[in-house]
C-alpha cells in the first residue's frame, strides 16, 4: 500500500515537472491598417493574434447543442508570411476538438485588446476602435498527407515555438492540425456599427511586413517547468 503511494506520487511528481510554461512569443510593433481598408484590417486581427476563442455546438451529452467556447493558439502563416487562414494544433483528448470536429459550424472570435495596442490607445476591449473579428465558417481538420498538414505546423510551430515540444512534454496525445474554412468575415473596428468584408476581398488583401525594424528569433530552454524564451536580435 505504501509502495502503491510511493508510485503515485513519483507518477504525479513527474507530471507536474513536464508542465511546461511559455513565458514570451514574438511582438508585433505595427499599428493596424486605417479603418477604411475592412479587408487589410481583418487580415491584420488574424495575423497579429496569438490567440482566439472558438465558439462551437456542444455536443457533451449534457450540453449538446449548447454555444460553448475555448481558447486556442492561431497562426495563419509564419512571422512574415499571412495566408489568412487560422490554423490550430490540438489534441482528439480535447472534449472541444471532439465536438467541433463532429458539429462542424463555428466562430473564431479575435481582438486586439489581446495585443498591447487597446492598452497603449486607452480603448475599453468593448470600445469599437479596439477592433474585433468574428470568422465563421467550417472546422477543418487536416489530413497527415495534405500538404496542408505542413504549412499549419510551419505557421503554428514557428509564432508559438513551445508547441514544437508537446509530443514529448506531454506524449500519447496524438496532435492534430485544423484550420477555419471562413464563409462569413464580421469586422467591427470603429463606430458606426458591423462590417462585412467578402471571402475574396479578405484574401486578396496583402499585408505589408516591411515594418519590421529588426527580426526577432526566439529561443527556447525547458529547465524543470519553465521553459525559459529568450530573444535575441537576427
Ligand atoms: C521571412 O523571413 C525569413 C527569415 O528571415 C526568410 O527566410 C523568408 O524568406 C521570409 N519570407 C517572406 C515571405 O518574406
Ligand atoms: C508563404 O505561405 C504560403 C502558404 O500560405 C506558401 O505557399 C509560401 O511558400 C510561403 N512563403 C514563404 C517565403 O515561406
Ligand atoms: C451530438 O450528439 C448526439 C448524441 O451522441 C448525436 O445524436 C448528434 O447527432 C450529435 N450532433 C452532431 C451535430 O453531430
Ligand atoms: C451549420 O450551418 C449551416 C448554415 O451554414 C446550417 O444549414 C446547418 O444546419 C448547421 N449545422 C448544424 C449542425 O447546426
Amino acid at each position: 500500500m505504501v509502495f502503491a503511494q510511493f508510485i503515485f506520487l513519483v507518477i504525479f511528481i513527474s507530471q507536474f515537472y513536464d508542465n511546461a510554461e511559455c513565458i514570451s512569443f514574438f511582438h508585433f510593433t505595427q499599428d493596424p491598417p486605417p479603418v477604411r481598408d475592412i479587408a487589410l484590417m481583418s487580415r491584420y486581427i488574424v495575423h497579429h493574434s496569438d490567440w482566439a476563442t472558438l465558439s462551437y455546438l456542444g455536443n457533451q451529452s449534457f450540453m449538446d447543442g449548447m454555444p460553448m467556447g475555448r481558447v486556442y493558439s492561431v497562426s495563419d502563416g509564419t512571422i512574415n508570411n499571412s495566408s489568412g487562414v487560422p490554423y490550430i494544433m490540438a489534441s482528439p483528448m480535447d472534449l472541444s476538438f471532439q465536438d467541433v470536429v463532429k458539429t462542424k459550424n463555428c466562430s473564431l472570435v479575435l481582438s486586439l485588446a489581446q495585443s498591447d495596442y487597446c492598452k497603449k490607445k486607452s480603448y475599453d476591449p468593448e470600445d469599437p476602435r479596439c477592433a474585433q473579428l468574428t470568422l465563421t465558417g467550417k472546422f477543418v481538420k487536416l489530413d497527415k498527407d495534405d500538404p496542408e498538414w505542413n504549412v499549419a505546423k510551419t505557421a503554428l510551430w514557428t509564432r508559438h515555438p513551445v508547441m514544437r515540444k508537446w509530443h514529448n512534454l506531454v506524449p500519447g496525445h496524438h496532435w492534430q492540425f485544423a484550420k477555419i474554412n471562413i464563409e462569413h468575415i464580421t469586422l467591427i473596428d470603429t463606430f458606426g456599427g458591423r462590417k462585412y468584408p467578402t471571402i475574396a476581398e479578405y484574401f486578396k488583401a496583402t499585408p505589408t511586413f516591411n515594418y519590421w525594424p529588426k527580426l526577432r528569433h526566439s529561443v527556447i530552454t525547458v529547465k524543470k517547468n519553465v521553459i525559459i524564451d529568450e530573444e535575441f536580435i537576427n
